[in-house]
């Protein structure tokens, strides 16, 4: 049974001792100019910055609605602003909170794919998450022969057309959410990290020898998430999750478009 996540920004953290929550917002979808105001109001200074980086306007309004969906996503488990989450990268980029007094362990993670955002939070355990749309990448074949298994490669190699496609991208999204996950992005070797997709949105995982990691700790989700307006797309959603052993969290995942108002006004 899905359930709303509290109002109250205590309760909602203690829902997290059993849940984890993933955020998703269609940043295409926005188009009050108001609104994207008040996104970019949100946003650091080194965050303003970046968004200028980009000399696509699509590219900075993806950059805008995910960083905000980060502050205020973080805001709904913390009395804490959307405007005043400061963070830090670790050794490999990954941003974390700094753990200023009175913020509770919150741990995050974002993605951003054209036309989707999702941000994972979980209590104090290591999360990642990955989005990406279905059909993006061209030369499938190429790619997996240097990122995919052995195993997977056949699996993928059996498949044609658009079954060959899905698999692909769930193959994809496993690996980043695991390596987002870790933090550690390429420094891990993909080959040697191979997923078993299960029924109902679960997947195994499974090294080669000598990888340095326990699969029986992690928790692996993986869903599709298709929007049927004009054009439709399909994206594949993943999440890795370091429950620890005989451990598990309900996966529950909300779609806002737009971020909710409730969320920006108490900025
Ligand atoms: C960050 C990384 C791990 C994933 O990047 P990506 O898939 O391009 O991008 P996503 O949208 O999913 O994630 C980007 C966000 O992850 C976060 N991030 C950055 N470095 C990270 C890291 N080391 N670990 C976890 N999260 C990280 C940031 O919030 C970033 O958002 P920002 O750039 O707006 O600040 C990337 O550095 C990487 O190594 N990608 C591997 C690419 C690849 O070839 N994968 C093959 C899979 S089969």
């Amino acid at each position: 049974m899905i359930t709303e996540t509290p109002s109250d920004p205590d309760e909602a953290f203690a829902s997290l001792a059993h849940e984890a929550h993933v955020w998703l917002a269609r940043p295409e979808q926005i188009l009050d100019p108001d609104y994207l105001e008040r996104y970019g109001a949100l946003l650091s200074s080194e965050e303003r910055a970046q968004e200028e980086r980009f000399i696509n306007a699509e590219l900075r309004q993806l950059y805008r609605v995910s960083h905000a969906l980060v502050r205020t996503t973080l805001s709904r488990y913390a009395r804490v602003s959307p405007a005043d989450w400061r963070f830090q990268e670790g050794e490999h980029g990954r941003p974390e909170i700094i753990k200023e007094h009175g913020i509770p362990a919150l741990r995050f993670n974002l993605s951003h794919t054209k036309g989707l955002v999702a941000c994972i939070v979980t209590q104090e355990i290591d999360c990642g998450v990955d989005v990406e749309r279905v059909g993006r990448v061209k030369n499938l074949e190429g790619v997996a022969r240097r990122v995919f298994s052995d195993v997977e490669l056949e699996d993928l190699l059996d498949r044609a057309g658009a079954d060959q496609e899905d698999r692909f991208t769930d193959f994809w999204v496993l690996k980043e959410a695991y390596i987002k996950a870790r933090g550690m992005g390429f420094q891990l070797p993909l080959r040697d990290i191979q997923f078993r997709i299960l029924e109902d949105g679960a997947a195994e995982m499974s090294f080669a020898p000598g990888f340095d990691d326990n699969p029986s700790e992690w928790q692996l989700h993986l869903q599709k998430q298709t929007y049927f307006d004009e054009p439709m797309t399909a994206f594949r959603l993943a999440t890795a999750l370091r429950c620890g052993e005989n451990a598990s969290r309900a996966i529950i995942v909300r779609d806002i478009v737009p971020l909710s108002e409730e969320a920006l006004s108490s900025s």
